[in-house]
């Protein structure tokens, strides 16, 4: 069985149809409080798939707990969290004293709630195996850069495919490879949530079409003043590709204040720029 929320129900959908899967629908109730109930079939049987995405987390993570208890209760042996957007995974280390280091966190709270979690291209920098972040032995990160190579390919054949930063290095060389592309990455000085530098590798853009291509974009910042800066360098035309489009309030105003041409993203997370499938990629794990 494969449980999923009213708000990902289209995914839920196809994604039952790819894995063979039936989905049900787990119903919320708000209470006048904030306060949450869910309510799931009143019996499951012993292998369950729970689909959650999680951009704006946090609400999710209690959702999370409640499914998850109420799932072993209801018969659940083994349970699967599919999260094709795993948040929480870019605060990796304390950057400051005593800040909390939610990747382990959060991780180590997924891995008391489910026997194995699959996930699409996780945040991870300073680690490179995701069972550091989750420590479950299935815990297991895919990864949509060769399918985004693949669209890129049709899409605008010849262009240069640019990193904005160190640990972008490893989706844009997948995606290269995919898709038969030159590369390079940029290196990112982060300010702020909103206020990053981007220095370019030296690399010959003028005339160029570039594809920026990164794991999230949230504000649309690191983004932007990549784009910024490419142009700045000569390129003709710039265009975004990401696994993750969150993009919060502004952000694709920014990008397309920026100059960027088009905007695309995996489907990880719903949003109208989707125009690449990690479905098949997903389906293809629950069946491993
Ligand atoms: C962090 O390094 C990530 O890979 C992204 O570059 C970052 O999260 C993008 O955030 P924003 O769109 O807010 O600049």
């Amino acid at each position: 069985m494969l449980l999923a929320f009213d708000d990902e129900w289209d995914a839920a959908q196809r994604l039952g149809q790819a894995a063979r899967l039936a989905p049900v629908c787990i119903a919320r109730h708000r209470f006048p409080d904030g306060e949450i109930k869910l309510t799931l079939p009143p019996a499951l049987p012993p292998r369950v798939v729970l689909l959650r995405s999680l951009a704006q987390p946090n609400e999710k993570l209690v959702e999370l707990l409640l499914a998850s208890r109420a799932a072993r209760e209801l018969g659940a042996a083994h349970l699967t969290l599919v999260a094709p957007y795993l948040a929480y995974m870019r605060q990796d280390m304390a950057f400051a004293p005593g800040e909390a280091v939610s990747q382990r966190i959060v991780g180590a709270f997924l891995a008391t709630l489910f026997d194995r979690v699959i996930t699409v291209d996780p945040h991870l920098h300073r680690i490179d195996d995701l069972r550091a972040a989750i420590p479950l032995p299935e815990a297991v990160s895919l990864s949509a850069a060769p399918a985004i190579g693949a669209f890129l390919r049709q899409r605008v054949p010849g262009a240069l495919l640019l990193g904005p930063d160190a640990e972008s290095a490893q989706w844009v060389e997948q995606a290269a490879a995919a898709g038969g592309f030159a590369w390079g990455v940029a290196t990112k000085q982060r300010h702020g949530d909103r206020d990053v530098r981007i220095a370019l590798p030296a690399l010959a853009l003028r005339g160029r079409e570039v594809v920026l291509l990164d794991d999230v974009a949230s504000t649309g910042s690191t983004l932007a003043q990549a784009a910024r800066a490419v142009y700045e360098a000569g390129a003709a035309r710039v265009y975004v590709a990401v696994t993750h489009g969150l993009f919060v309030d502004g952000a694709l105003a920014a990008l397309r204040q920026a100059g960027v041409e088009a905007i695309w993203s995996a489907d990880t997370v719903p949003h109208p720029t989707n125009a690449i499938t990690v479905l098949p990629l997903l389906a293809r794990a629950l069946a491993a």
